[in-house]
């Protein structure tokens, strides 16, 4: 009798114990003990929609987390203290007339545009005396020594100086080089001086200079070479301590004649790494800078670019590489480093990096000196009154408020985020839990085990009596077999369809099928 009553009985295996007690809504309904009926059909179909609509919507949710979005975030952040930023000047002319010998002409002749004939036009020009006769030119010219000793000295332009109303003067500015020459940092943070910090927006919380341009001292022009300009005045750049200027790009030009006030104001910029966003964060791999910003990476690349193609580097690049003489800086070095700014654009890609601050500005001005204190600036530093309106400027450059704003990329759709929504459309469609997922494959393997088991009773059969099953069911040992089932396996054929009946339609079905199961393992056993 074993066997067959056996496989009538309901396994853990069978698709009908699952279907009941699976936390999955709507399987109860469609696996049912029995035929096929409409209600079940219609049952079915509603899970397999909505089924089809969650995995759609994952499938969406999970692409959508795939193309890693982000959003921008502006913020306006308070600041008890804020740092004050450096700040670079350069007189846009880079030679001074009076500091230029002969020697220097005849070796800077190329650069400046100066025929070999018209040098007593030019000494005469720059108000020297052409004495050709006892002139024999130096056999080595270093174009470092020309740079610093005759670009113009902030001694002789700063006339006045002011941070926070107290006095400052050229001690508190950092010698730098750039395409314009000698130019000057103010809160440079080098030199062992802590930064410069304010407490407070406005003007009288800032920087205060008074320059003197010298326009007395500019060099003649002669004719268009690449060094000459036809401007006067001086070329400014706020910038952050970590970050060298740039200032033939990204200065701002300050006129003489007038009083500009700079107003600035702090961003802070966070950018998102790939995949999210596309800046960079990996340090910088430069033997001239340790910390990585635009202007940083494009200096040491033009560097590398002019030693690659000129074998020399120009005054105001990093490095202890030869300088170029005059004859490399009009012949390689100029158009090179020409060409690299305006037309190769594949050489230089710098990437934004991940943290950086920029200052916004906004210029505004007025003349300087007036009508009524042009006669009092002549008297006080004894120089007549068209000369202070031509070379006279006052810098004001200051914080609009003690606050920055930042701007910050951040990471629109994160793993929680994903997580989230699958769990709230698997909820919603089908009623399910990660728990449910392994409810499935707790029944895949009954499943599987079944299978695998079934196979081997088939082989062993022949070989085993029906008694197999009393040996184990009088075993009182075996956990799961209770006393009340027993007797169903002895008695009748009636006792026991009535007991099923009772089984497959209650909760019993659980209790007979672990009993089962129990059965099942200890007979292999
Ligand atoms: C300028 O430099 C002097 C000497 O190093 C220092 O005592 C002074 O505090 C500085 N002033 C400013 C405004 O940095
Ligand atoms: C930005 O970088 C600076 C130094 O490079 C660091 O001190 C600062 O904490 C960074 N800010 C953020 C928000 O990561
Ligand atoms: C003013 O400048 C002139 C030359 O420009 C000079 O001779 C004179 O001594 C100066 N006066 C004072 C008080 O410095």
């Amino acid at each position: 009798m074993g066997s067959a009553e056996e496989d009538d009985q309901p396994r853990p295996s069978d698709i009908t114990v699952f279907g009941a007690n699976c936390t999955l809504h709507g399987l109860s309904h469609i696996f049912l003990p029995g035929g096929v009926t409409v209600r079940r059909l219609l049952w079915a179909a509603a899970f397999l929609s909505s089924l089809s609509i969650f995995l759609y919507q994952v499938a969406g949710a999970v692409m959508d987390y795939m193309s890693y979005p982000h959003v921008t975030i502006l913020d306006e952040m308070d600041s008890p203290v804020m740092y004050f930023p450096a700040i670079t000047l350069c007189n846009y002319n880079s030679f001074r007339r009076s500091k230029m010998v002969r020697n220097d002409l005849f070796w800077m002749a190329g650069m400046l545009g100066v025929e070999q004939n018209d040098f007593d036009d030019f000494m005469a020009a720059l108000g020297q005396p052409p004495d050709n006769s006892k002139f024999f030119p130096s056999k080595t010219f270093n174009m470092l020594e020309f740079v610093q000793r005759t670009s113009h000295s902030i001694d002789e332009m700063l006339l006045d100086c002011k941070y926070r109303g107290k006095d400052c003067g050229p001690e508190n500015f950092t010698t730098i080089y750039t395409r314009y020459g000698k130019c000057y940092t103010f809160n440079s943070g080098l030199d062992g001086n802590p930064l410069l910090t304010t407490l407070k927006g406005g003007t009288g919380n800032g920087l205060e200079i008074m320059l003197d341009i010298q326009q007395d001292e500019y060099l003649p022009v002669w004719g268009d070479t690449d060094e000459t300009s036809y401007e006067a005045g001086i070329k400014v750049q706020i910038h952050s301590q970590d970050e060298p200027p740039f200032i033939d790009q990204l200065g701002f030009g300050v006129a003489p004649g007038f009083q500009t006030f700079v107003s600035c104001q702090q961003q802070l910029l966070l950018y998102l790494p790939p995949p999210w966003g596309d800046c960079r964060s990996a340090p910088m791999d430069s033997e001239y800078f340790s910390t990585y910003s635009i202007t940083a990476c494009r200096i040491d690349c033009e560097t590398r670019y002019l030693l690659e193609n000129c074998n020399c580097r120009m005054v105001h690049m990093p490095g202890t590489s030869t300088v170029c003489t005059p004859e490399q800086y009009k012949d390689c070095a100029d158009p090179a480093l020409d060409f690299l700014v305006e037309k190769d654009n594949d050489y230089c890609v710098c990437d934004t990096p991940c943290n950086m601050t920029r200052y916004g500005k906004e210029l505004s001005m007025v003349k300087i000196p007036s009508k009524a204190s042009a006669k009092y600036l002549a008297k006080k530093f004894n120089k007549t009154e068209q000369y202070i309106t031509d070379n006279i400027l006052v810098l004001d450059i200051f914080f609009e408020a003690l606050n920055y704003e930042k701007i910050e990329q951040k990471k629109a759709y994160e793993v929680a985020g994903l997580l989230g929504d699958i769990g709230g459309q698997m909820g919603l469609f089908i009623g399910a839990s990660v728990l449910t997922i392994l409810e499935i494959f707790d029944y895949l393997y009954e499943v599987l085990k079944d299978k695998i088991l079934g196979s081997v009773l088939r082989k062993r059969r022949p070989h085993r009596s029906a008694s197999d099953n009393l040996d184990f069911s009088e075993n009182p040992t075996s956990p799961g077999v209770t006393s009340n089932h027993v007797p169903s396996f002895h008695d009748g054929d009636d006792v026991l369809q009535k007991f099923r009946a009772h089984a497959t339609h209650s909760g019993v079905t659980r209790t007979a099928s672990d009993s089962r199961r129990t059965c099942y393992l200890v007979t292999r056993l």
